[in-house]
């Protein structure tokens, strides 16, 4: 199978050195990249700035969720699945500032929500391609889960609650359109990955 895979955070900026950003690590979506070239398919990662180098088939770096944007719906057409591991920012500074921002008086930053990718990329899925999305919750845990997976017409969702964002650990529960649920034990995101890698082929059958 032809994989694309998301992983590690967006960086939205603000001035020429300044940025919106979020602590995700990219080791969940480096885990299920790696799984997946183990398991015989091919890996096409988009990554976010993150502090390590991933196993990939093909990487594409990018910075903002305008980018990573359009490198998933420019890759996804000859890709078997979507997954989306990154944390995509939410909000972008509506106006970049090209002169360095000075200390002077202080600054508002205002904001623009980001494009939904996982969304826009199940709007041109075809019948045979699957997406897969992650739902990290700090409240509102499975029902806020459910209500992504039907917003963003996805085949799976990984509910994971926000404590083990940065862990090498998590504790997730898998959500499917059809309703079924299943909770798994905490355990670490590389043996995830392996199990999350063949929940998604099971999607094929
Ligand atoms: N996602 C995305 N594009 C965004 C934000 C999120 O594709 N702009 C993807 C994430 O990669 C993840 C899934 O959507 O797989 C759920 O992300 P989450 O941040 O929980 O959802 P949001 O749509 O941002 O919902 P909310 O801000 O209301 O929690």
């Amino acid at each position: 199978m032809n994989i694309l895979i998301t992983a590690g955070p967006t960086h939205e900026p603000i001035d020429p050195v300044r940025y919106i950003g979020n602590r995700s690590s990219g080791r969940m979506g480096a885990a299920l990249a790696a799984a997946a070239i183990a398991a015989g398919h091919r890996v096409t990662l988009v990554l976010g700035p993150i502090a390590f180098a991933p196993q990939a088939d093909v990487r594409i770096d990018v910075e903002t969720a305008a980018q990573m944007q359009e490198a998933v719906l420019r890759e996804f057409p000859a890709h078997d699945v979507l997954i989306m591991a990154a944390a995509v920012a939410d909000f972008r500074p509506r106006r970049f500032s090209v002169e360095k921002l000075s200390r002077a008086g202080g600054f508002t930053i205002e904001c623009e929500p980001t494009e939904d990718i996982l969304a826009a990329a199940s709007g041109i899925k075809r019948p045979d391609q699957r997406t897969v999305g992650f739902s990290l919750e700090s409240t509102g845990g499975l029902t806020r889960a459910r209500e992504k997976l039907v917003r963003k017409q996805l085949d799976l969702i990984v509910y994971n609650p926000a404590e083990t964002m940065n862990s090498t650990d998590i504790e997730p529960t898998l959500l499917y359109p059809d309703g079924r649920v299943d909770s798994l034990p905490r355990d670490s995101k590389d043996v995830f990955a392996r199990l999350l890698v063949a929940r998604v082929m099971d999607l094929f059958r």
